[in-house]
Parts: C-alpha cells; sequence; structure tokens
C-alpha cells in the first residue's frame, strides 16, 4: 500500500534505533513555525522538537511553565506544515500529565489528532512512569527527560548542573531504566555531567539525546534560537552559536529604517 511519497524519506522512531545501534549520531533541533521548521527540515534535520522552551523564546516567558495545551498544538500543527522528513516530538507542557495518567492519555492524545505530529515527550522519572505507560497504551511513541527538567526548576531553585552528587546520579541512572522499561522511545538528559551521560547511553538500548551532555550520547539537541544567536545573553557552556542572528537581524532591520527614512526605499525599480 502506498502511504505518500514522502514516506520513505520520513525519520522514525525505528530510524532512530537504527542509528544508534549503527553509532550514527542524531542531530535534534528545536522548531515553533512554520518558516523556520521548513528550513530546519530541509536542511537534514533527524528530529525537531517542539519544545515548552516556546514559552521562553517564543512568548517571552521567564519559565516553562505558563505555556499551554492549545499553545504547545498551535506550534506544533505550523511545524508539521512545514516537514517532510524530520520524526516531530511535542512537549507535553507543564500541567497536562504529572499525577494524573488519564489527563496525561487526553493530552497527549489531542496534540497527536490536533496537531499531526508523530511523538510526545516529557520531563521526570518514576514519578511520571504512570503517565508514559498509559499514554503508550495509545500507541502514541514517548520521549523521556532527565537530569535538568526545567518545568521543576521551582523545586531545583537553579539552572546548574544536576546529578553532580552520587544519589542523584543513582536515581537517575535507575529513572532511565524505569522509562525504558516502560517503553520511551528516547531520552533527554539535560545538564549532567557527560561521563554520567556516556555511561547511561550505554547501559540502555534506547537513543539517548544530550544537551549538555557530553559527546558521549547518541545524540544532541540544541534550542534553535540559541544556535543561531538570535539571543545574546543565554550564555552557557553547553551552547554552540553556528551564526549570529542578532547581529544580521538587527543591521537588516537598521538599514531599512534608515532607507525608509532617506526615501531610498522604495526605488523606481521597486514600484508599478
Ligand atoms: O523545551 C525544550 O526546548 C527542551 C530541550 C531543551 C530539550 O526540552
Amino acid at each position: 500500500m502506498s502511504t505518500g511519497s514522502t514516506d520513505a524519506r520520513r525519520v522514525t522512531t525505528h530510524t532512530l534505533q537504527e542509528m544508534k545501534a549503527a553509532g550514527v549520531p542524531i542531530a535534534m533541533l528545536t522548531a515553533y513555525d512554520y518558516s523556520l521548521a521548513r528550513l530546519v527540515d530541509s536542511a537534514g534535520i533527524d528530529v525537531i522538537l517542539v519544545g515548552d522552551s516556546a514559552s521562553n523564546v517564543m512568548a517571552g516567558h521567564e519559565t516553562t511553565l505558563p505555556i499551554t495545551l492549545d499553545q504547545m498544538i498551535y506550534h506544533a500543527s505550523a511545524v508539521v506544515r512545514g516537514c517532510q522528513r524530520a520524526l516531530i516530538v511535542v512537549d507535553l507542557p507543564f500541567g497536562t500529565y504529572q499525577g494524573n495518567s488519564k489527563g496525561a492519555l487526553n493530552s497527549a492524545i489531542r496534540i497527536m489528532k490536533e496537531s499531526g505530529a508523530h511523538a510526545v515527550k516529557l520531563e521526570g522519572g518514576r514519578e511520571v512512569i504512570g503517565s508514559v505507560e498509559r499514554i503508550l497504551t495509545a500507541g502514541i511513541p514517548v520521549m523521556g527527560h532527565l537530569g535538568l527538567t526545567p518545568q521543576s526548576i521551582y523545586k531545583f531553585g537553579t539552572y546548574v548542573v544536576r546529578a553532580k552528587e552520587e544519589a542523584e546520579a543513582a536515581r537517575l541512572r535507575e529513572d532511565a531504566k524505569l522509562l525504558e522499561e516502560a517503553g520511551c522511545f528516547a531520552l533527554v538528559l539535560e545538564k549532567i555531567p557527560a561521563t554520567l551521560a556516556a555511561e547511561v547511553a550505554r547501559s540502555v538500548s534506547i537513543p539517548i539525546i544530550g544537551i549538555g551532555a557530553g559527546g558521549g550520547v547518541d545524540g544532541q539537541v540544541l534550542v534553535l534560537h540559541d544556535m543561531l544567536g538570535i539571543n545574546k545573553e543565554f550564555n552557557p557552556r553547553f551552547l554552540r552559536r553556528y551564526a549570529d542572528l542578532h547581529t544580521v537581524v538587527s543591521d537588516a532591520v537598521a538599514g531599512y529604517v534608515r532607507d525608509v527614512r532617506a526615501k531610498d526605499f522604495p526605488s523606481p525599480k521597486e514600484q508599478y
């Protein structure tokens, strides 16, 4: 049965599993809108995360907590319309899955049905296993997220590196195993020591995608606006900037303002 001309190229959860087995690193970035998702997809990214970091970079909130399920679905739908190849994973926002597995299932079903995305991601270990298992009963792939989990920022009190102490590291190792056994297809590990992340990547069969977790994992993820250099203020050690869009956009806008003021734009060639 043919399911469409683009399907053969589509990255799936199985592709990621095969990439881990073959030792091919997985490249993942966030995106939140149609135009940038289209660019990111056509440039060859494997996974696009419609992250709840949209709360920060798109809406200007200080934390990821305020973004709603409706807003995540809005961003995810736009991203889906822009992509042909990447696997699209959508964050379940704060308050839509914790402590309530039925609510978690309903939230995940809404994301899948209303946006057309391929998988959901949620933060936490043993405390969300019930939600992970219930979402999986509907055939919805789940990505886990351990280490620095920004939805718990008020519990942590700070964005410093997690799991440096053995007790927290041991808990993280156990949680990674639990999430794997529950059926997660991949895990994000955020801002933990590189040696711990590499150890977890070796100890589980599912792909481990790191952010601030070193090079010994199965793939990397960055927030698109950070790696494009749109945002100058955020400078963690793990961030590599691949462009300076802050300067490019500022210079372009300043040039436009200058030309409009000088009546240099539009020129005779730029009018009807
Ligand atoms: O929301 C997000 O952008 C994320 C990444 C940092 C992994 O969860």
